[in-house]
């Protein structure tokens, strides 16, 4: 049987997706508030940066899919930024993040435009060729087979249709790299404790950063998956990359 990483710990990758559940289980209802807190409001920019690289149009329908979207951030702000013919499906595999989704909608004058589905990115429930794009923000790095989250990203989306993925990366700014390690493994579980009664989630988070493949590896493996003009842009000295592709 094949083993993968969950945070530093081997773990058979059949048992990977259960124990990223009982995180996101754990960290549902204070997941917003820690992620303004942990980012000191950051993930805000590293989010708006995506919605400026998808460009939603603003005079024709526009179906985007926001995989492993959790709580709706990337949705919400999709919405905003698109015309009135917006429409975007959040998919994620975790019932808790959904739920305080949905909350969020039922109260937003946007919500309507806002669908959630449970699903797995490795398997998503939708058709060939049924969005015009896809993006994932913070979540490919749960997924324990990213190359099948992948494929199915590029299965789902149109011909010409835009992926996009926000996710942590490499800090390579001198310096920065240390204060960054010492705040990552010290003070995030600390106020994952404080705030979400739960350090050891936080832990998971942080370690499974450290794992995640290098922008240029990452990179490779949107080629392999099928799409083209490939690119990443880094941001806040590497601490986040956004990650582009086409299907052509
Ligand atoms: C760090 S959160 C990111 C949420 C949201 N995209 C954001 O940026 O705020 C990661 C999300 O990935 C979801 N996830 C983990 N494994 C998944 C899978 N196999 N398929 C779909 N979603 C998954 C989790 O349930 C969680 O909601």
């Amino acid at each position: 049987m094949a083993d993968t990483h969950f945070g530093a710990h081997q773990v058979p990758l059949e048992d990977k997706q259960a124990l990223v559940d009982d995180v996101f289980h754990s960290v549902a209802q204070r997941y917003d508030l820690m992620n303004d807190l942990m980012s000191f409001g950051l993930h805000r920019a590293w989010k708006d940066a995506l919605i400026t690289a998808l460009n939603p149009p603003k005079s024709r329908p526009f179906a985007l899919l926001d995989v492993a979207g959790g709580t709706g951030d990337i949705a919400f702000r999709a919405v905003a930024a698109g015309g009135e013919e917006t429409r975007v499906t959040v998919c994620d595999i975790n019932p808790d993040m959904l739920a305080v989704g949905r909350e969020r909608a039922a109260r937003h004058p946007d919500g309507a435009a806002i669908t959630f589905t449970e699903g797995n990115a490795e398997a998503l429930p939708f058709a060939d060729r049924s969005f015009d794009a896809v993006t994932i923000a913070f979540g490919i790095r749960n997924v324990p087979r990213i190359d099948a989250a992948l494929r199915e990203a590029f299965r789902v989306l149109k011909i010409g249709g835009k992926f996009l993925c926000l996710e942590f990366s490499a800090v390579d700014v001198p310096g920065l790299d240390r204060l960054y390690d010492f705040y990552s493994f010290n003070v995030i579980p600390a106020l994952g404790r404080a705030v979400a009664g739960d350090a050891e989630s936080y832990r998971y988070l942080v370690e499974s950063i450290r794992r995640f493949p290098k922008p240029e590896a990452f990179a490779a493996m949107l080629r392999t998956a099928g799409f083209s003009r490939v690119s990443y842009q880094q941001m806040t000295g590497g601490i986040v990359a956004l990650h582009s592709g086409w299907r052509l």
